[in-house]
């Protein structure tokens, strides 16, 4: 059975996992980052890129241990070539290149953006092309059809915050700790979501697109004019982020005649998004699929998974190919108005 090891290092979590192509995961380790830049309020690349320098040749060393294997074991090296913090990139990039030349191995370059679109494959063998992916994260916010590996069409993308980046935003300015997600989720859980009125940016526009800036300015308005308690605002901006993931995600659904519909990246590990997309599937017809909390955040599982899912269609990269700060799904869409750098 085709065994890949895959790297992760792309933003702050520092991650290897040995995956079969029959979907047993054999090991995995994950070192997270949060206490080293919770200071900082983000992310600190240079932080991050020493720190994978640090973690990751360990953590290598420990999934071959745990799984009573060597590299010489594996039948390919996948690791994160981008996009995402290039000096983090790098250090599982060329780890990758280093074990894949002396073990004599295939490298595999994957975009950590195809981990997450096919990670639910990984848990969910039933799971075809097409579907309709929903991918939010600390970085990005994407409505993608998924056509097959290597092969995404873009329908809509943010044209300003990713959602993940609205979250951490928020919790910053209601002095809750990075990442913000979680801290958000359950603040909210003891909020009401009715209390505070925000907007809901671009709701009901014809183009499927998203945006969050200014739901971050009225948060932060919210919390200036001191009338509201935090976790009523923490509850309200997680329905506006909602209600804005749901109608931007019905309008796609009207491009696309994919039967099941599939959220992933690290905001899909949210409670109330994930079952307010569940009902709007099901109301719709479609299947749904999320994975598990943890494969929606960051993790090496959904390199290696990635990484075999290429290695079976037949693409393996060169030990030249190059570490990539930006590398959109779909290389072809056009431009958005206003749309940052990462989108
Ligand atoms: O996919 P991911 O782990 O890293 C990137 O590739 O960006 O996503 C991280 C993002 C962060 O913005 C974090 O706040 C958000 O996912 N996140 C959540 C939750 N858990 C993580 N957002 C909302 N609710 C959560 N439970
Ligand atoms: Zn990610």
């Amino acid at each position: 059975m085709t065994l890949i090891l895959g790297l992760e290092s792309s933003c702050d979590d520092s991650a290897a996992a040995l995956v079969t192509a029959d979907r047993q995961i054999l090991a995995q380790s994950l070192v997270g980052q949060n206490a080293a830049h919770q200071p900082f309020g983000g992310v600190v690349p240079e932080i991050a890129a020493r720190a994978h320098a640090e973690i990751l040749p360990d953590l290598i060393r420990q999934v071959l241990q745990d799984a009573k294997l060597s590299v010489r074991d594996v039948d390919a090296v996948a690791a994160t070539a981008g996009p995402g913090l290039i000096g983090g990139v790098m250090v599982a990039l060329l780890a990758g290149k280093g074990l894949a030349l002396a073990a004599g191995k295939p490298l595999i370059a994957v975009n950590h953006l195809e981990g997450h679109a096919l990670s639910p494959r990984l848990v969910d063998p039933d799971l075809g092309f097409p579907y309709l992916l929903l991918l939010v994260s600390g970085g990005h916010c994407q409505l993608l059809e998924v056509r097959g590996v290597g092969q995404y069409r873009r329908l809509a993308t943010t044209i300003d915050d990713a959602a993940g980046e609205a979250f951490d935003k928020a919790a910053k300015l209601l002095g809750l700790g990075y990442p913000g997600g979680p801290a958000i989720e359950a603040l909210a859980a003891q909020g009401r979501a009715d209390a505070v009125p925000l907007p809901r940016p671009l709701v009901g526009s014809a183009e499927p697109h998203f945006s969050f800036a200014g739901l971050k300015s009225a948060v932060q308005r919210a919390v200036a004019a001191g009338e509201h308690r935090p976790q009523d605002i923490a509850a309200s901006f997680q329905q506006a982020v909602v209600d804005c993931l749901l109608d931007r995600t019905v309008r796609a659904l009207e491009l696309t005649d994919a039967p099941a519909l599939v959220v992933a990246g690290g905001v899909a590990a949210n409670g109330a998004i994930r079952s307010a997309l569940q009902a709007l599937a099901q109301a719709r017809g479609r299947r749904f699929v999320v994975p598990p909390a943890w494969l929606c955040t960051d993790n090496a599982a959904m390199i290696a998974w990635a990484g075999g899912e290429r290695f079976a269609a037949g693409f393996t990269d060169g030990l030249d190919v190059p570490a990539r700060a930006r590398w959109p799904l779909d290389e072809g869409a056009e431009k958005v108005r206003g749309a940052g750098v990462k989108a």
